[in-house]
């Protein structure tokens, strides 16, 4: 319908915002795609900026998938004055959307992020309690190894076999179907720092100091 369309539409446009490229652009004068990993992400930012920068980019990023996602609401009424019956569908959709958005957005030229927040915010309106599982594990890997990107695949990961295993009395298969495509997804964004953490070379964090460019 018109109604689907432009709010895919909307949802790729909320994910385009490049929210890494625009805070260090404005208040640092730093594209952060030219220094760290290259990526626009708020890992990176972290890594170029801070946490000053960090923190708002990652909170914006998750947010877009989260707004994105919840558009579904707008459809589901718009079509049948309830809450529609394939809302989960619409709801993976336009969270999709927005993915794909940060990952190719176009108002920074194409280059965009590896829509980890993003997706997050995604998962977090899809279902909440499989998104706390994902950030749990997030946190522990991160504490444990220190490398954001492991603790990234570890949480997608974490996702689809929350979802698969605890959550199969409220889950269909269209989620499974979708936790594949998150780690699939998660794979290939990831690819070059799986590369890094196969040699070694992977940046590790530090969690308590902050580093300035
Ligand atoms: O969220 C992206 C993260 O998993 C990796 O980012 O900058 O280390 O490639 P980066």
């Amino acid at each position: 319908t018109p109604y689907s369309i432009s709010a895919l539409i909307l949802a790729y446009l909320c994910g385009s915002i490049p929210t890494a490229v625009w805070i260090g652009m404005a208040f640092y004068g730093v594209d952060v795609r030219e220094y760290g990993s290259g990526n626009a992400g708020a890992t990176n930012t972290f890594r170029v900026l801070g946490k000053k920068a960090g923190i708002p980019v990652m909170l914006i990023d998750i947010l877009k998938g989260w707004t994105a996602t919840n558009l579904a609401y707008f459809i589901g009424t718009s079509v049948t004055g309830g809450p529609h019956s394939n809302y989960i569908s619409y709801q993976l959709a336009l969270g999709i959307a927005a993915v794909m958005g940060h990952l190719f957005p176009v108002f920074a030229g194409f280059r965009g992020g590896k829509g980890i927040a993003t997706l997050f915010g995604m998962v977090l309106a899809v279902n909440t309690s499989a998104a706390l599982l994902c950030i749990i594990v997030f946190v522990i890997v991160l504490m444990i190894t220190r490398y954001v990107s492991l603790s990234s695949i570890m949480g997608g990961f974490t996702y689809l076999t929350g979802v698969t295993f605890f959550y199969n009395k409220y889950t269909n298969d269209l989620i499974v179907i979708f936790g594949m495509c998150i780690c699939l997804l998660i794979l290939v964004t990831h690819q070059k720092n799986i590369e890094r953490l196969l040699k070694g070379k992977e940046s590790k964090v530090n969690l308590f100091k902050r580093k300035k460019v």
